[in-house]
C-alpha cells in the first residue's frame, strides 16, 4: 500500500469515527505513512518508523499533494466538487497564507482566493509588498467547496488536515498568516472569537519547527463589515514589522 493509500484509509476512517461517535482512534490527523516496501526488506522498532517519516517528508512535493487532492473522496464535499483546490504561490514562501475553503469562483476555476474576496487579499498583500506571485503561498484549511458555503464539517477538516499539514511541512513558509476564524479555529485548535485571537504576532509548532503566526479577519468579513478594514490593516502592518525585523537579525 502506497503512503497515499494509507492516509486516505485513515482519513475515511477518522470521518467514521466522527459519524459515529465510537470505535476506531487516530493519531488526530497526524498521518505519517510510507509507501510499504515492493518486497522484503522486514523494519522494526522505532529507529526504522523514524528513518521512514523522514524519508516521507523527502519525497513528498507539492505536486505529489496537489495530485492527491484532485483525486481525494475521502469525505463527501468530493461528490460536490467542479474542481478541488490544493493551492498556489512560489514554493518558498516569505508567507503562507492560509483561508477556510473554495467559494464558488474557485471551485470553477481551481485556483485559491480568485472572487472578490480573494481580489481584496491580493490588495491587501500589495500594500505590504506581498504576492502569490513573488513570494507567497495561498492555501485552505479545506480543499473542496462546501455546499451553498457553509461552515467545513469536522468529518471535512479531519479529512482535509494531512494536505495542509504536508503543505507546510514541504513549503516551510517563513511566517503564516491566517485568514478567518474558521482558519485559525482549525490551526489553533481553539475556539475564542476571531477578535481575540487577531493582533499579535505568535509561535506555531509545525512539526519540530516553530513559526511566526499572526490571524486575522477574513477578507469576505472585511467585504461585509467595513469596520474590520481598519483592525485588518494593524494586523498587516504588524507582519510587516515581523517580517523587516526579521531580515534585519538575518543580516
Ligand atoms: N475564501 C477562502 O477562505 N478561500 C478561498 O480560496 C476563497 C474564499
Amino acid at each position: 500500500m502506497t503512503a497515499d493509500e494509507k492516509t486516505s484509509l485513515a482519513v475515511f476512517l477518522d470521518a467514521a469515527a466522527a459519524l459515529t461517535g465510537s470505535g476506531y482512534r487516530s493519531g488526530q490527523g497526524e498521518y505519517h505513512f510510507s509507501d510499504d516496501a515492493e518486497s522484503g526488506g522486514e523494519v522494526t522498532g522505532s529507529e526504522a518508523v523514524d528513518s521512514v517519516t523522514a524519508a516521507d517528508t523527502a519525497s513528498d512535493s507539492l505536486e505529489k499533494i496537489a495530485a492527491a487532492v484532485r483525486s481525494c473522496s475521502a469525505c463527501k464535499l468530493a461528490t460536490g466538487r467542479k474542481n478541488a483546490v490544493p493551492g498556489e504561490g512560489v514554493s518558498n514562501p516569505l508567507v503562507m497564507v492560509i483561508g477556510e475553503g473554495p467559494g464558488a469562483d474557485e471551485d470553477s476555476s481551481g485556483r485559491p482566493f480568485v472572487g472578490r474576496a480573494g481580489q481584496l487579499l491580493d490588495r491587501m498583500l500589495a500594500s505590504i509588498n506581498l504576492s502569490r506571485e513573488s513570494n507567497c503561498f495561498i492555501a485552505n484549511v479545506i480543499k473542496c467547496r462546501p455546499p451553498a458555503n457553509r461552515d467545513p464539517q469536522p468529518d471535512e477538516t479531519a479529512a482535509c488536515a494531512s494536505f495542509l499539514e504536508r503543505q507546510i511541512r514541504i513549503l516551510k513558509p517563513r511566517f503564516i498568516l491566517c485568514a478567518g476564524r474558521i482558519a485559525a479555529h482549525t490551526l489553533l485548535n481553539t475556539a475564542e472569537p476571531i477578535g481575540k485571537l487577531r493582533g499579535n504576532c505568535i509561535d506555531f509548532q509545525a512539526g519540530d519547527t516553530v513559526i511566526p503566526f499572526l490571524a486575522t479577519y477574513h477578507p469576505s468579513a472585511l467585504l461585509r463589515n467595513e469596520d474590520l478594514k481598519r483592525p485588518a490593516w494593524e494586523d498587516l502592518k504588524l507582519l510587516r514589522s515581523a517580517i523587516e525585523g526579521s531580515e534585519n537579525h538575518v543580516r
